[in-house]
């Protein structure tokens, strides 16, 4: 029924739904065609937004071929291979089972599912229709973390002992911003504490978490400010903070990861590109000094490694990533449920 992919030696992209970060994966696929091997096989197809003029004019400055002013028009077309789905997380769903079902693979925004039920529907449609479906999890293709980890498995830092980081910001209160309405799934967790946690996950192999505590402040139904602990089963522990409304006491962004001889300070932790190795002076005290740099930058600005990655699965005829597997998404997916469980917070549709 649908076009034969396995023929086809590259993938016709599709973005739906042209906001900010739709901007900024356009602008990954356009520098991915001229810059990586697997640009060759990467098509900027079509565009399709609630409003045909943005349409067009996306269409326009990232050079697709076609613009449509509905979702159900880019559905509807066969030529289109695979879609970017780039709307607030409330639409996730519904969009990524569209298109799923209309015979498109699929690359989501984070978080792809608002919950752990959510997510499973999803799956379960790609299952079904032997599609691949990938939250697009930027940080887990990021040159920088990757790197990270293998000085961590060296043994570098000694034992792991402790995460620190922080994902907050300062948005001007407006009900009817995505951060701040419930009907969008707004809350700091969901959009920016998501990195946190992925964040420590791949840092400790996706170990179970065996321990969690943690404390909220809501407004008018979403999580403004999180302050988060976890305990992963190999004892390593976390601290995180996330906030939509105002900044951390210092480092806003930035992550700290301990070890019993040292520890690395890593710059905009989910979409780093710098990070140094410190290493203690002495058995005791936090004297230390900076024995590696990591100065990473990225090939184009960072969402080239998920595009390139799902251009070569569906390529490739898989239905899961073997890097971010549908797996990693449902634990990750399943402790913000655990967490807002315990806020008591429920969206509109739960
Ligand atoms: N990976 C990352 O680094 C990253 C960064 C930012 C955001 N994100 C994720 O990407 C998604 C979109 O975020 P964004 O910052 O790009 O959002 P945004 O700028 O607000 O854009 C979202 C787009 O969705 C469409 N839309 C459809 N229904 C809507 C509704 N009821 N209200 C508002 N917009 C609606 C709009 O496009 P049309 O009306 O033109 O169709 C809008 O331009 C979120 O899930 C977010 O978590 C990821």
């Amino acid at each position: 029924m649908y076009y034969n992919l396995l023929m086809k030696n590259f993938v016709n992209w599709a973005i739906l739904a042209p906001g900010t970060i739709a901007n900024s994966m356009a602008t990954a696929m356009q520098g991915a065609i001229s810059k990586s091997k697997t640009g060759k096989q990467i098509r900027t197809y079509a565009v399709a937004s609630r409003s045909n003029e943005r349409a067009k004019e996306f269409a326009a400055r990232f050079n697709f071929k076609k613009a449509y002013g509905s979702y159900e028009e880019l559905f509807e077309d066969s030529d289109v291979d695979a879609v970017y789905i780039a709307n607030p997380h409330a639409f996730h769903h519904d969009s990524a089972i569209q298109a799923l079902n209309n015979g498109k693979h699929v690359l989501c925004e984070k978080p792809a599912g608002c919950s752990v039920n959510q997510l499973q529907n999803m799956i379960f449609t790609a299952k079904k229709n032997n599609l691949f479906f990938m939250e697009a999890m930027w940080t887990a293709f990021n040159p920088t973390i990757l790197n990270i980890i293998k000085i961590i498995k060296n043994g570098e830092i000694g034992q792991l002992k402790h995460i620190e980081s922080r994902f907050c910001n300062r948005i001007p209160y407006d009900p009817k911003h995505r951060l701040y309405a419930p009907e969008l799934a707004g809350g700091a967790l969901l959009d920016l504490g998501i990195y946190n946690i992925y964040f420590a996950m791949m840092i400790n192999d996706f170990l179970p978490i065996i321990n969690h505590s943690s404390a909220v402040r809501m407004l008018n139904g979403v999580d403004v400010w999180n302050s988060i602990n976890l305990t992963f089963q190999n004892n390593v522990t976390t601290s995180f903070q996330s906030a939509a409304d105002m900044p951390a006491g210092s480092d806003t962004h930035d992550a700290i990861i301990f070890g019993t001889k040292g520890f690395i300070t890593v710059k905009n932790f989910f979409m780093t590109e710098h990070a140094k190795l410190h290493l203690y002076k002495s058995e005791s005290g936090n004297n230390n000094k900076i024995t590696k740099k990591l100065d990473i930058p990225f090939m184009i600005n960072g969402y080239e490694y998920e595009l390139i990655h799902a251009t070569e699965c569906i390529l490739a005829g898989k239905t899961d990533s073997h890097i971010h597997t549908w797996e990693k998404t449902k634990k990750l997916c399943n402790i913000m449920d655990t967490l807002r469980k315990d806020w008591s917070m429920k969206y509109a549709w739960e």
